[in-house]
């Protein structure tokens, strides 16, 4: 019978692997990249166990486990738990013992952000810092954790027509949500710097994939396209954003976990750049294809609408780094993984319909006031 599992990551050309932290927890593990990132781990790193630490706030997937095999189940935890809550934080890390921790937690999304602000700051800033600050204790005490934090390129703000981000670009994030992002990088970086706790950090391109909440672009496009509701494009649908599969992304934070240079940050993408306009077309094809309109397109629901206040125009990442000193490379094609995408929220229209009505219905967000979104029942 041969195993259906991924076989363990090894860098091409890098000879063997080293050991994997055999005890994972993982904060914001119920969200988009943190879904993702589990079931690969538990896939195909059998001698893995992992802590999924997570608040189940609006965007959290209460539901995303519950068809694990039986095996990967019995390596499998949840705890219901707050990142800025040091009692909480505790409880985890005494019962668990972990030898790394990955940060997913955070708010995560720009229009929220404007609308506010606060919660970034309380949850990716301050939340980072507790979670920091124990990593340390417990390092300290003799139990060494590897502290892993996942950020954005977002920090890096916006590019012109040409150039991408390195890891030595300046810092100049515009939004909220950014600013928060930057300050919680700079808050790792000091904490290895000033106590040697061994961290490292990855900032990531927009990611797609299965399992991401209906605010974000492809997932909302593909939510409103599904039900026939008008498909927003923000300004003239001209900012540009490089797009990764999300799991190449977990690949890259495994490969990290293995072989990163403690202190070190790595971009990670794809080279996947595309205009917001292409992809929604791109997106509104594929559909046509699949399950298609009977009296028209798809791109026919495409309504442009004003554009979100300081709105980066482009971003692009250069890999270089990581695919040269860790033998990381994205294997998925923008075409394929858009087209398996499409095809997920086709087969996942009961998930969308519940977080449609039950959770967010879709209004645009961003406008500047407080909108407090709605927590989904926890199960
Ligand atoms: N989505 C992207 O394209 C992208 C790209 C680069 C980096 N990132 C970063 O990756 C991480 C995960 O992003 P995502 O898209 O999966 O986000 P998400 O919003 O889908 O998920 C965030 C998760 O964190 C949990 N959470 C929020 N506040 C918490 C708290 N105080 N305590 C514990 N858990 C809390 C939520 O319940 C949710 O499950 C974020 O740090 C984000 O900045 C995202």
């Amino acid at each position: 019978m041969t195993d259906p599992r991924p076989t363990p990551l090894a860098p091409a050309g890098r000879g063997p692997a080293t050991p994997l932290p055999r005890r994972m927890l993982v904060t914001g593990g119920s969200g988009f990249i943190g879904v993702n990132f589990i079931r690969l781990v538990l896939a195909s790193e059998p001698e893995v166990k992992v802590l999924n630490f997570d608040a189940l706030t609006y965007a959290g997937n209460p539901h995303a486990f519950a068809d694990l095999p039986a095996e990967e189940q019995s390596r499998y935890q949840f705890v219901r738990g707050d990142i800025r809550e040091r009692p909480d934080v505790l409880a985890a890390f005494t019962s668990f013992q972990p030898e790394a921790v990955v940060n997913f937690a955070a708010e995560s999304h720009v229009d929220r952000s404007i609308d506010n602000p606060l919660a970034f700051v309380e949850t990716n800033v301050l939340g980072t810092a507790n979670l920091l600050h124990l990593a340390r204790e417990f390092s300290q005490k003799g139990s060494p954790v590897h502290f892993h934090h996942v950020s954005t390129d977002e920090v890096y703000g916006s590019l012109g027509d040409s150039g991408s981000f390195r890891e030595d670009s300046l810092y100049d994030p515009s939004s909220p949500y950014a600013a928060s992002k930057a300050a919680s990088d700079h808050l790792v970086q000091a904490w290895h710097r000033t106590y040697g706790l061994r961290t490292t950090l990855s900032n990531c391109s927009n990611n797609y994939g299965p399992w991401q909440f209906p605010e974000k672009l492809i997932p909302l496009v593909l939510g409103n396209a599904i039900a026939g509701k008008p498909i927003p494009v923000y300004g003239d649908g001209g900012n540009i954003r490089d797009w990764l599969h999300v799991e190449d992304h977990a690949r890259a934070i495994l490969t990290i976990l293995r072989l990163g240079r403690p202190g070190a940050c790595y971009n990670v993408g794809g080279r996947g750049e595309l205009s917001n306009l292409n992809l929604v077309q791109r997106l509104c094809d594929i559909l046509q294809e699949l399950s298609p309109l009977p009296d028209r397109h798809y791109r026919d629901l495409i309504t442009f609408v004003p554009d979100r206040p300081g709105h980066d125009r482009r971003y692009a990442i250069d890999p270089g780094r990581i695919e040269t000193e860790l033998g990381w490379k994205a294997g998925h094609s923008l075409d394929s993984g858009l087209r398996d995408t499409v095809l997920w929220y086709l087969s996942h229209q009961d998930w969308l319909r519940t977080i449609q009505q039950e959770v967010y219905d879709g209004r645009r967000l961003g406008g500047g006031s407080a909108t407090p979104p709605r927590s989904p029942a926890a199960g």
